[in-house]
């Protein structure tokens, strides 16, 4: 199959992780075209955006885009620069990608070392879709003042909006995800306290009479963080605004064994998405060859899956990583303290699997 997929490879353990997915989805035979464009601080030392004009464009000339990751340490851009991370927002509402899928699922292979007792982590396969375009991310906000003083009455705030719609189309997302699945939707807010997750759950309800064959509870934020880890197998389609979807995805990757191992897919109505792994750029681990690549191979598989519909493709990706996981292959996030191998040996073992 021949398609097109935009790199951008971003920053700190970026370019690493993508590199690995690239050699994984070359190693498949089909006829794909990577461009690379610049995004985060390659895009602000080049042009001065973080999602500059060139790289836009080669995005809406693609069939999908897969991204590494963006942000540095404090001082890696010129002072009064735009923020690397307003590059992926701006990517995220240009293209409409208002439904964000991040499946979590433990490992066989993992479960005996991971942080959490191995009874708790049988059958943990949980899909978040966390809304991505709304909320109080894109809401109206007032930056702090440059300079101010503690004792002063300066202020800042971000704010929290929802629109019925908004609220509606990411919904029926994760119903028909549920109807696929074990056809639960725990819907996560905190209606307890705030207004936008009063109409957040009145309009979850209205869109659960469309799928009768689909049991919806609701949760709060604060009691479903805790039972998250406390019953993590009790949990199917778990869907939740911008900001609680941030937290409780970073969250839940304890029980897939590190942050490193989570992919995620933006969508939109169509079939253009956006493919990144769930972590950030990692400053810590940048550029030692280290970096745990799953999150992001699998996150290849899942722009196989939902832009090219390439099934079997995806599914054989998913199988590589977790028969590389079942043979002992770990990298150093993984190794629980033990022997570990590289970024690019673990990315060849994954090849080897899907070779052989
Ligand atoms: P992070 O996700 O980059 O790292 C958190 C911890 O997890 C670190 O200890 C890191 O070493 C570890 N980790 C992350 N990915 C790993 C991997 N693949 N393998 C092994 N270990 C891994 O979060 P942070 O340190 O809070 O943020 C660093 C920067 O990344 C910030 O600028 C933040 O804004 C940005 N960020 C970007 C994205 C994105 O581009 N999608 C997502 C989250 C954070
Ligand atoms: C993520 C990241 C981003 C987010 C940041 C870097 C803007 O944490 O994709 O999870 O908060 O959405
Ligand atoms: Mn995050």
């Amino acid at each position: 199959m021949r398609a097109t997929i935009t790199l951008l490879r971003g920053d700190g353990v970026g370019p690493e992780v993508v590199e690995s997915a690239v050699q994984v989805l070359n190693s498949l035979g089909h006829d794909f075209t990577f461009q690379d464009a610049p995004f985060g601080i390659a895009g602000i030392l080049t042009t001065g955006s973080a999602f500059p004009d060139e790289t836009r464009r080669a995005c809406e000339s693609s069939d999908a885009v897969l991204l590494g990751a963006v942000g540095g340490p404090a001082g890696s851009t010129p002072a009064g620069s735009p923020r690397p991370e307003a590059g992926l927002l701006a990517l995220r509402k240009h293209f409409g990608l208002f439904a964000n899928l991040r499946p979590v699922k433990t490992y066989a292979a993992l479960v005996d070392h991971a942080p959490l007792k191995p009874q708790l982590l049988q059958d943990v396969d949980i899909l978040f879709v966390r809304e991505l375009t709304g909320g109080i991310y894109f809401g109206p906000r007032q930056e702090p003042p440059e300079q101010f003083d503690k004792e002063s009455s300066a202020s800042a705030h971000d704010t929290l909006v929802y629109s019925a719609c908004e609220v509606a189309r990411v919904s029926r997302v994760a119903f028909e995800a549920a109807r696929q699945r074990r056809k639960q939707v725990a819907s996560v807010d905190k209606a307890n306290v705030l207004a936008s997750s009063r109409l957040w759950r009145q309009t979850v309800e209205q869109v659960a009479t469309e799928y009768p064959d689909v049991a919806l509870s609701h949760q709060l934020v604060d009691s479903f963080a805790m039972q998250l880890m406390t019953r993590p197998s009790a949990w199917d389609v778990v869907v939740t605004g911008n900001m609680f979807g941030d937290i409780l995805s970073d969250e839940a990757s304890i029980l897939a064994g590190s942050l490193g191992m989570l992919p995620s897919a933006s969508l939109n109505e169509g079939t253009f998405g956006v493919y990144e792994p769930v972590h950030g750029s990692a400053p810590d681990i940048a550029g030692q060859n280290i970096a745990n690549p799953i999150g992001t191979i699998l996150s290849a598989a899942m722009l196989l899956r939902y832009s090219l519909k390439l099934f079997d493709d995806s599914l054989r990706i998913e199988q590589a990583v977790e028969a590389v996981l079942a043979e002992g292959a770990r990298t150093a996030d993984i190794a629980n303290g033990g022997q570990y191998v590289s970024t690019s040996e673990f990315t060849q073992a994954v090849i080897q699997k899907l070779c052989a």
